[in-house]
């Protein structure tokens, strides 16, 4: 048993790891938020407040748990909002990694932090973990400088990279899958990009592989994503077709008519089989994700959580 603080509790891939932490390992668990309360009300979660980005309270917050391990999912995600408002990225996702080191260092903890294929620019594919990272938006440069947080703190750390996590969460900020979801049983039209690719990744596979790291006590860094390259556009006929919406109010357009604040790597692909050998994973592609996600959310009327 090894005691486990999780910070961005309330987050999507928080809550995935909470809850597969909970229900499937005998670890002593902390979970840790930004806000008043966990979201779980029906497992037996420890909780408390943690603004990571307050050094004192984070330090105070290790010092008094002393975990061995740091599973730490808080980030400001939103890429776009990273471009405009590029103080806050830079203290939520790298200043708040160097506060978290610090303290680990201190107390002989081992942090597993999560990065991006944002780190790449897109042109070249597929990477392992060997590839040299080039960022093309603020946010994969804040997410390769937390990186490189971790590379030089003199602690223990393992770095996942992921990508389009895709998810069922409590009062989540919505995920691309569950956006398109929402979007479409409601009969609204929404234009999705043809032109960008990636591995979706269904959260529950991360959440597993983030359980075989701590259980295995693996550092070092790791590719981790769905087992399928898609576009954004059949990803979202992935989404309609299982949940048995009307795919034609998606409208295929162009990264050039799509206006987005930050620009996007065009074609993501990362070679996971460093992650699956060592970890004995198995990563889902997009169908089966999204067929475990609906049944997910088919029992969540029924209380699952
Ligand atoms: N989502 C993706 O497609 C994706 C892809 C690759 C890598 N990742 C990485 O995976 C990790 C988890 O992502 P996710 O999708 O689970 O993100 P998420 O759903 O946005 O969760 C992040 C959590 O961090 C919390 N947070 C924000 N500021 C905080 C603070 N100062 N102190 C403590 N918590 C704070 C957020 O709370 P509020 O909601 O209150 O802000 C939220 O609960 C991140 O490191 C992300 O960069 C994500």
């Amino acid at each position: 048993m090894k005691k486990i603080l999780i910070t961005g509790g309330n987050g999507l891939l928080g809550q995935t790891v909470t809850r597969l932490l909970s229900q499937e390992t005998n670890h002593d668990v902390l979970v840790t938020g930004r806000e008043q309360h966990s979201v779980f009300d029906k497992l037996p979660v420890r909780y408390s407040r943690l603004d990571v980005t307050d050094k004192k309270q984070l330090r105070d917050c290790i010092q008094e748990y002393r975990p061995a391990t740091i599973v730490h999912t808080a980030a400001n995600t939103n890429v776009d909002g990273c471009e405009g408002d590029r103080e806050k990225a830079q203290l939520l996702n790298v200043k708040a990694v160097e506060y978290l080191a610090e303290s680990a260092r201190i107390n002989g903890a081992h942090i597993i932090h999560i990065s991006s294929d944002y780190v790449f620019d897109g042109e070249r594919a597929p990477l392992d973990e060997s590839a040299s990272p080039k960022p093309v938006n603020y946010y994969g440069r804040t997410k390769l400088a937390s990186e490189n947080v971790l590379r030089g703190a003199g602690i223990r750390f393992t770095i996942i990279r992921s990508m389009i996590l895709y998810g069922y969460g409590i009062d989540v900020k919505s995920n691309f899958a569950l956006w398109v979801l929402n979007n479409l049983s409601k009969n609204k039209k929404i234009n999705v990009v043809v032109d960008q690719y990636g591995q979706p990744t269904f959260v529950d596979d991360l959440g597993y592989g983030i359980i075989k790291i701590i259980d295995l006590d693996r550092t070092g860094l790791y590719h981790m994503t769905g087992s399928e390259v898609t576009s954004r556009y059949d990803f979202a006929v992935a989404v309609a077709e299982t949940f048995k919406l009307n795919k034609s109010l998606i409208q295929p357009i162009s990264s050039d008519e799509f206006r987005q604040a930050a620009p996007r790597p065009r074609y993501s692909e990362f070679v996971t089989q460093k992650a699956r050998m060592e970890l004995g994973i198995r990563l889902s592609n997009v169908r089966e994700g999204l067929s475990i996600l609906k049944k997910q959310m088919e029992q969540r009327t029924h209380n699952v959580y």
